[in-house]
């Protein structure tokens, strides 16, 4: 937990969780921060807060008193997004203090009446409306929707430009008290682009084009700070994260690194001995490459591996005349974050029957992922020499097509 100063009159409380599921259903292996926001100018706003699990209110009631301020004094509640990770500590803070005003879009109040049938004193803002806190301190808002629910805002601070953006331009990764890009290293900056890539796929990653729209606007105002939700703040160089999400957008629609991702699993080895092949020969191609297992790894660990990469290579086995299931339940959802237009090859075993690749043609179909395959590579068993001969010859041909769609 850590209390820092953004700017002027512009202060971070920020929690980390980990050890959970975020959403109940992502892996987070770095953790996770929700962070809050305190603007003090003559009269005291919060923006955003955190959950409701166990402890993480009182850390956030203990960050005020660390920075001297009453919960009471607290006149302004701004809800950018309703989503519980941000909000699911109101009905604590209900307890303390009775007597604030929320300031959120006419969805999020909707959905404070439905998650916690609270009604009152809540003013609705839309573009352009204007909250003065006083000091200069004037507050600015700006409807995103659908980054990440239909609800979602982002605020700025017109004194200090500190745009306030929740889940936009946030990442995974717990947080230290360096909680800035000016206090990092570049391997600390490394280690949490990587953390945004996979928070993008996994969280906004659906919802590229309103992203692609709430870049758009957000890039119209005078922001010399991005305070996220979740992950770092960007003070010396906020246009990094914006040019980064322009980025993650646009990969959705199927032009990404010039990189491969082999998403592969196994039942008995089959499949494995031509993935080991594989991973013999594309090393000598001058490419970057990831692999990951599964089920081995988690759907979140694929979606963060394939956002990136503008070639796919899928290996496995068919089971009972149908796809592995672990790759058939991955590929479904890398269909439902819209993981579009990608170069793709799919390689496998099988036993007494085929069966896989009806059920890929199905998936890409109902998904619309429009992935373009080059000629699958099937073997009855452990592959053969001719097997992998043919295998070499599709991967090299994937590399050619991959660099030249990047570079087309
Ligand atoms: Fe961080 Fe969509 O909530």
């Amino acid at each position: 937990m850590n209390v820092t100063t953004v700017a002027d009159g512009v202060y971070q409380l920020s929690v980390n969780i980990e050890n959970i599921l975020f959403e109940g259903l992502w892996e987070i292996p770095n953790g996770v921060s929700l962070n809050s926001y305190i603007i003090k100018g003559e009269k005291t706003a919060i923006v955003d807060g955190v959950c409701d699990w166990d402890g993480v209110p009182e850390t956030l009631f203990a960050l005020l008193d660390k920075l001297e301020i009453d919960p009471k004094s607290i006149e302004y509640l701004i809800i950018n997004h309703m989503e519980p990770d941000h909000s699911g500590w109101i009905e604590d803070f209900k307890k303390i203090h009775s007597d604030f005003k929320i300031i959120c879009t006419g969805k999020a109040a909707e959905l404070l009446e439905g998650f916690y049938d609270h009604t009152e004193n809540i003013t609705i803002v839309k573009d352009d409306d204007i909250l003065d806190l006083g000091n200069g301190h004037v507050l600015t808002f700006k409807e995103i929707p659908n980054v990440h629910w239909p609800d979602t805002m982002v605020t700025l601070d017109q004194k200090t430009g500190t745009l306030f953006s929740c889940d936009a331009f946030g990442g995974f990764g717990s947080v230290t008290s360096s909680n800035y890009d000016d206090a990092l290293t570049q391997d600390e900056i490394d280690f949490y682009e990587k953390e945004a890539v996979r928070y993008y796929a996994n969280i906004v990653g659906a919802f590229s084009m309103p992203v692609e729209k709430a870049i758009q606007k957000c890039q119209d105002l005078p922001v010399k700070i991005v305070a996220p939700g979740h992950g770092i703040v960007w003070r010396e160089n906020p246009q990094k994260i914006i040019d980064d999400y322009t980025r993650y957008a646009a990969y959705s629609k199927g032009i990404a690194k010039e990189r491969i991702s082999i998403i592969w699993g196994s039942m008995y080895g089959m499949t494995e001995k031509a993935v080991n092949f594989i991973k013999k020969i594309i090393e000598k191609e001058d490419i970057e490459v990831d692999i990951v297992r599964v089920p081995e790894s988690s759907w979140g660990t694929v979606l963060g591996s394939v956002w990136e990469s503008t070639g796919i290579i899928l290996a496995m086995p068919t089971y009972e005349y149908k796809m592995f299931p672990p790759m058939a339940a991955v590929l479904d959802e890398l269909g439902k974050k819209k993981v579009t237009k990608r170069k793709a090859f799919r390689l496998g075993s099988y036993g007494w029957s085929g069966g896989a690749q009806r059920e890929l043609d199905e998936i890409m179909t109902k998904q619309r992922m429009n992935w373009e395959f080059i000629d699958p590579v099937e073997f009855k068993g452990s592959p053969s020499q001719e097997d992998l001969k043919q295998i070499e010859n599709q991967v090299k041909e994937l590399v050619k097509l991959v660099k030249e769609t990047v570079n087309q």
